[in-house]
């Protein structure tokens, strides 16, 4: 997989068929989540990419690229916790002003979490950080979400 060049439309359209080709045909989804975080660490050079499980009523830290995380995250608490509970994408421009997140990196300036459904239920969610301010947008959220939803399809 190489680095694709573009505006940030571009290289999601670019990569989202190359991250489909990766993933198709395997049926394991911690297989699928790790190659689906290195893909994206290695194109937008994020901060911190990864993902969480929800397990026994708690975020479980899962496949990532990044320096080390949180392992447990509460349902409600920071940002990947509020995004579980409320059942949508949430994008903060600025984590110093979110109220309750959680700094696993003090780098870290603003995020997006996209929750993962099985049918009504969130099982994961998709946690990004970036070192920069306001680094998130409607583009990100359209196609984290088209991206995410690969993994829910095998
Ligand atoms: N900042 C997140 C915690 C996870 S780490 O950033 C990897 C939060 O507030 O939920």
């Amino acid at each position: 997989m190489h680095t694709i060049a573009g505006t940030k439309g571009e290289q999601y359209a670019s990569l989202f068929p190359q991250i489909e080709a990766l993933i198709h045909g395997e049926k394991d989804l911690i297989a699928n989540m790790a190659n689906m975080a290195a893909a994206l660490k290695e194109q937008f050079k994020w901060w911190w990419v990864g993902f969480y499980l929800v397990k026994d009523q708690e975020l479980v830290l899962g496949p990532f690229q990044g320096p080390v995380a949180c392992t447990r995250i509460q349902k409600g608490r920071g940002v990947c916790g509020t995004a579980w509970m409320q059942e949508k994408t949430i994008i903060v421009d600025d984590v110093h002003t979110f109220p309750g997140h959680i700094a696993c990196s003090a780098l870290s300036q603003s995020e997006i979490v996209i929750p993962l459904f099985r049918g009504r239920e969130v099982w994961a969610v998709l946690d990004v950080d970036s070192e920069h301010t306001a680094h998130f947008d409607d583009i990100d959220k359209q196609w984290l979400e088209k991206l995410t939803q690969l993994l829910q399809e095998n």
